[in-house]
């Protein structure tokens, strides 16, 4: 099996090196428009094969789409990151430009291929992806929501004093410091509600700071995050490469579910060799059911720009 990343940013390339270590493909190709930047961290990337124990080879290409052909999985993570103080939704008329011509070029050589988009504003540029590539609707998957669960799980981790890995939490809703909905009534520790073990003010706090999860990043580091987003899209593919079927929140086009249709927003859903296969109902509670909703409406007002743009 043949995958793709697109974009050898900090996110494309830790996502392609997270492949490498997995070993979900035997050829990965690294794709950018940078002159050697692709080449570059493809060998870098080579060069750890004996220090971590893999065998996939990466091979970088400058703007060379026929390198991709063939790719089961493309993983889009090219565009611009946002600086200090931005939010996701300012990058979109940069973005959007870039991912659908991004999208059109890997379409020729991979006509079948299942897309999954990290670029941001990640609701939108799905949407994008799946109104212009013309793929079926479970070949194109939104990488958000997986992230913003694991940084939920963090901070919930934090405050109990636990192992992450013995949490179960998912975040709903758009990829954006305002639109995410950490579901902290869903979230367990070993089976035990966490709602049972932690104060109100503290369910607050974790679901504040989940939240702006990205955004604390950002102003930490001057750039977007890196380590947490390229390992949530390689764990996506991973899914994908091995039909684990694993249930993770991911953006995808809704017809009906969860109440809304013609939109891409992150809900839980089964990811297998097919792309998403399924759509899992929480059963939301009225409260939450209105959180959806306004999350909704957020994304639907993005995705207007691209009507307005004349990129679909
Ligand atoms: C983040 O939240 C890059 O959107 C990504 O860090």
């Amino acid at each position: 099996m043949k995958v793709t990343v697109v974009g050898a940013g900090a996110v494309g390339a830790t996502c392609a090196e997270n492949i490498a270590r997995k070993e979900l493909s035997e050829e990965l190709i690294l794709l950018d428009i940078k002159e050697g930047l692709s080449e570059g961290k493809a060998m870098d990337i080579n060069q750890c094969a004996t220090l971590n124990g893999f065998n996939t080879k990466v091979r970088g290409a400058t703007n060379d789409y026929a390198a991709t052909a063939g790719s089961s999985v493309v993983v889009i993570t090219s565009g611009i990151p946002r600086k200090p103080g931005m939010t996701r939704e300012e990058l979109i008329g940069t973005n959007a430009g870039i991912v659908k011509s991004v999208t059109e070029n890997i379409l020729k050589y991979s006509p079948d291929t299942i897309i999954v988009v990290v670029s941001n504003p990640m609701d939108t540029m799905t949407y994008l992806t799946v109104k212009s590539s013309g793929l079926p609707k479970e070949r194109v998957i939104g990488m958000g929501g997986l992230l913003d669960s694991s940084r939920f799980k963090y901070r919930l981790s934090k405050a109990l004093g636990c192992s992450p890995m013995d949490l179960q939490g998912v975040v709903i809703g758009g990829h954006g410091d305002t639109t995410m909905i950490p579901l902290i009534k869903h979230a367990t520790f070993s089976s035990t509600p966490v709602a049972n073990l932690l104060t109100q003010a503290q369910q607050d706090e974790i679901v504040r700071e989940t939240m702006v999860g990205g955004a604390t990043l950002t102003q930490l580091i001057g750039t977007s995050a890196w380590y947490a987003p390229g390992a949530a899209a390689a764990y996506l593919v991973e899914s994908i490469v091995r039909d684990q079927k694993k249930l993770m929140p991911c953006c995808v086009y809704l017809n009906g579910e969860y109440g809304q249709s013609d939109i891409c927003i992150g809900v839980p859903t089964i990811i297998g060799r097919n792309g998403w296969e399924k759509i899992v109902d929480y059963q939301l509670s009225e409260d939450e059911k209105v959180k959806f909703e306004a999350s909704a409406s957020a994304v639907r007002k993005m995705n207007d720009s691209l009507y307005e743009l004349k990129l679909i």
